[in-house]
């Protein structure tokens, strides 16, 4: 806890309206990912230079806001969220931060829509929707993936339930991404590890 809190007192603050977003999705407690989660993104768009992007779950923009304030002046990212109310918050931020042009919301559940993309195509995929629905992302959009784009999947640990000892009464949520980390990490395609930024980073390299 010491360490953490030394990291973040060192870290610059996000910009303005990452801030205001943050205090919007607490107040109205919608799930966001981790500041520490949201820079680490930032670092792999910038690091990748990643032109396409792809988000399931979209939520007021949180995520997506930090990736696109990342990405080169051509890049796109495609944000998936059946939520039209949320998706309209998020826009509204987008268009304050000047990057609405660079994002296409679609509102529809992800896996009704993923077989529309084209194959070997993106730089990134963010997974942060449905826990349960997880595994089923995850062999929709390795396709989608050029060789050596990335994955990444955001609550692996699950505030702390993944690693607990399984019991009968543990929720669904909870038994799926115990089920999704093993899958993940012994994936045939990608190269993957899990990391405790925030509440558990999985990021996979495709690899064929
Ligand atoms: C944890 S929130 C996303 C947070 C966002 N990534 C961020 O950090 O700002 C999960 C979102 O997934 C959305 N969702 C629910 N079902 C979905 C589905 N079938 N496909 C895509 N998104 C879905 C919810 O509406 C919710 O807004």
């Amino acid at each position: 806890m010491r360490d953490l809190a030394y990291l973040t007192r060192l870290h610059r603050e996000p910009s303005p309206l990452l801030l205001e977003l943050e205090q919007h999705g607490l107040r109205e407690g919608i799930p966001i990912v981790d500041r520490a989660a949201g820079r680490f993104l930032s670092v792999l768009v910038h690091c990748m230079q990643a032109n396409r992007i792809m988000e399931l779950g979209t939520a007021y923009g949180y995520s997506t806001l930090w990736m696109a304030l990342a990405l080169p002046p051509a890049g796109r990212i495609w944000s998936i969220d059946p939520d039209m109310e949320r998706t309209e918050i998020a826009v509204s931020y987008f268009r304050r931060a000047g990057v609405e042009e660079r994002i296409e919301i679609i509102n529809q559940p992800a896996l009704e829509v993923l077989e529309w993309f084209p194959q070997r195509n993106l730089d990134i995929v963010f997974i942060d929707a449905l826990k349960h629905q997880y595994e089923d992302y995850l062999e929709a959009v390795i396709p989608l993936l050029k060789r050596s784009g990335i994955v990444v999947v955001d609550n692996l640990l699950w505030s702390g339930r993944a690693a607990e000892t399984p019991s009968a009464s543990d929720d669904e949520s909870t038994k799926a991404i115990r089920a999704f980390n093993k899958a993940f990490l012994n994936h045939p395609d990608l190269d993957a590890t899990i990391v405790p930024i925030g509440d558990g980073i999985g990021i996979g390299a495709r690899v064929d």
